[in-house]
């Protein structure tokens, strides 16, 4: 089968290749990434003979029409996006036009060019958030109600994938997952950010106060739904999680164990502008096709822990000026 991956040198990009590669070396893969900030080309260092690569953005339309009209692709995945709710608060534009114009401009190719299968990689935020106190567990059926600028590029996404490919031949799969973490997540999302400031013996800034609660799922366990959802989902919607939110706070006293350290590493900063108290999601449906997520909270905790500090220099390279400015700009320390 010939398969596009848009946004794969990114974090949950970067392991899905990976993973498809190991898994379904038969395939031919193309890859498509801008190189955003959040792109990294050297995540794919050691697999880049085995794949087509194009440095490219998902907006441009004449470039990517050509490549479409080439490579006759069986399979698109687009994970390609802005993906930072804190950088959607500072300048929301690039989520409008990679998350939505990009992605309108993937599926209209795809039907154009007659694509078998259009698997769109959204979030458990398009759900917008629930009580902190609440058990309720948001289905795939349920309505939108996201609460941020990146969320509701999602959404518009997801709801533009949907009214596209009705009434064409297009099978779309919408994946809507909770927080990933795991190898090559750039560190300005929380959990490789705080594994960088305990490394470097300095504290972790905590939003608001703490008590915001995530469910985290290891990135291959998401990997691994995406890769069963491409090849044998009916068509639809589907959530992924590991089905244990926790609080920030909880999450990183179990993170500061890993170091021997205590809660004095804690520092609360301001709180996000507009911050989802808590997302939770029914999985029964993905279940239903036999997935569930294997690898718990501490062994991912443990994984990923020991791989930043295998790979000190992936959080180095990443702090150059343009970064320690972002942060700034988010925290106020
Ligand atoms: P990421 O920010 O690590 O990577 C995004 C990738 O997309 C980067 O390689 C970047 O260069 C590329 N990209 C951005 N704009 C592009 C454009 N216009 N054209 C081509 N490439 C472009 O993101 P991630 O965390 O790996 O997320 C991947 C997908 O999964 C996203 O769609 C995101 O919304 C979704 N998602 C992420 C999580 C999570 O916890 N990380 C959870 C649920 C859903
Ligand atoms: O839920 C899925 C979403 O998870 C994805 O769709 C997004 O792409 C991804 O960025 C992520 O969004 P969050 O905002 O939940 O992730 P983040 O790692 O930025 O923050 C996790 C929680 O930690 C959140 O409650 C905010 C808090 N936080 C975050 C940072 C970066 C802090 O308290 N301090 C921090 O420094």
């Amino acid at each position: 089968m010939k398969i596009l991956v848009t946004g794969a040198c990114g974090f949950i990009g970067s392991n899905f290749i990976h993973y498809l590669l190991d898994s379904h070396p038969e395939d031919n893969y193309t890859i498509v990434d801008k190189l955003t900030y959040a792109g990294d080309i050297h995540n794919l260092d050691d697999i880049k003979e085995k794949l087509d690569i194009r440095i490219a953005d998902i907006t441009d339309e004449k470039t990517m029409e050509e490549l479409f009209y080439k490579k006759d692709f069986d399979i698109v995945v687009n994970m390609a996006a802005e993906t930072h709710v804190d950088r959607s608060f500072i300048d929301e534009e690039p989520f409008f036009r990679t998350n939505v114009l990009g992605t309108t401009n993937l599926i209209k190719l795809a039907k154009k060019y007659h694509v078998r299968r259009f698997v769109q990689i959204s979030t458990d935020e398009v759900y917008g958030d629930l009580a902190l106190d609440s058990d309720y567990r948001y289905k795939e059926t349920d309505r939108l109600a996201p609460s941020n600028p990146y969320s509701i590029s999602k959404a518009m996404a997801d709801l533009l994938c949907l009214s596209l490919s009705k009434g064409s031949e297009l099978e779309l799969i919408i994946t809507r997952s909770t927080n990933n973490y795991g190898p090559y997540q750039y560190p300005e999302k929380l959990i490789p950010l705080a594994i960088d400031r305990l490394l470097s013996d300095k504290k972790i800034p905590v939003y608001g106060d703490g008590r915001n609660m995530r469910d985290w799922i290891y990135v291959l366990d998401n990997v691994r739904a995406i890769d069963l959802l491409m090849r044998k989902g009916t068509p639809g919607i589907y959530n992924i999680a590991y089905g244990h939110p926790i609080s920030n706070l909880e999450l990183l006293t179990d993170l500061l164990r890993s170091f021997d350290k205590d809660e004095s590493y804690i520092t609360f900063v301001k709180d996000r502008k507009v911050h989802d108290l808590r997302y939770a999601l029914d999985v029964s449906k993905i279940e239903s096709l036999g997935f569930d997520a294997k690898i718990t909270l501490k062994e991912g905790l443990k994984k990923t822990v020991d791989w930043y500090k295998a790979h000190r220099s992936y959080l180095e390279v990443k702090k150059d000026r343009a970064y320690n400015d972002y942060l700034k700009k988010v925290y106020e320390e």
